[in-house]
């Protein structure tokens, strides 16, 4: 199984970071042990993927209907006409800020599933539960709630994130990543029987290229979602090289 690296610019990108987007395609060609995508904002896809044709791109949001009155939104079909191949589901940020529940995360890998895009759905806790020792009961129950019934384990990732570490510097130990990725493989397996072990399991928050290595070669750490270390090649290419030798 490749490791997958997935950059998540959130609300960064303008049409002068297309160069950036091409040093990234560019740079990731000497990897191919790793697959390496990007997930930029919606308006920017369809340029980002005219850029860079056989480079993944991907969104960061999906509606889960397929068309309809939903003011600002974006369907997997226009995803997919835009020209992505993947997307994330249920990121915190969005989970916290636009309210999104489990069971709309879960209805948007599905409609993102169906529509052949890949999915990254994201999980993670907050501080205070992993202070109170809830963060492995936490994220198991989200990823019940939240995981996609029937899903192609090939096309379908989990992303651990805890949001304590998104944007902060702060990483969990290389103990408490392997406790909860250990969680989440279990419960893979027991939702989809054997074909749970082919579901990639990242670990994302304060990824860099310092930290990278180490958290590549934690178990059943399958990648990572970069955030802001992943706007420049330079900080970004380190974590894919670091996916290449731990792969
Ligand atoms: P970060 O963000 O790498 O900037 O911590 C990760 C994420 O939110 O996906």
């Amino acid at each position: 199984m490749n490791k997958l690296v997935a950059g998540n610019w959130k609300m960064h990108g303008l049409s002068s970071d297309l160069a950036e987007i091409k040093a990234i395609d560019d740079a990731s060609r000497r990897y191919p042990s790793v697959d390496v995508a990007l997930c930029v904002p919606a308006i920017l896809i369809e340029r980002a993927s005219r850029a860079v044709p056989n480079f993944a791109i991907g969104g960061q949001d999906v509606h889960y209907a397929d068309k309809g009155a939903h003011t600002g939104c974006v369907s997997a079909a226009m995803l997919v006409d835009a020209g992505a191949v993947l997307t994330i589901v249920g990121h915190s940020e969005r989970r916290e800020a636009q309210r999104e529940t489990d069971a709309e995360v879960k209805a948007k890998a599905e409609a993102a599933l169906s529509a052949s895009l890949r999915v990254i759905l994201c999980v993670g806790e907050s501080l205070e539960v992993r202070e109170a020792g809830g963060a492995v009961e936490t994220v198991l129950a989200q990823l019940a709630a939240s995981l996609p019934d029937h899903a192609d384990a090939a096309r379908l990732a989990i992303a651990y994130e805890p949001v304590w570490a998104i944007g902060t510097g702060k990483v969990p130990t290389n103990d408490e990543i392997e406790e909860m990725h250990a969680a989440l493989r279990r419960r893979l397996i027991a939702a989809y029987g054997d074909a749970g072990r082919g579901v990639r399991i990242l670990y994302g928050g304060s990824v860099k290229a310092s930290n990278a290595a180490e958290i590549f070669a934690v178990p059943e750490v399958d990648g990572a979602l970069v955030g802001g270390a992943s706007l420049k090649a330079a900080d970004f290419m380190p974590i894919v090289a670091a996916a290449a030798v731990g792969g």
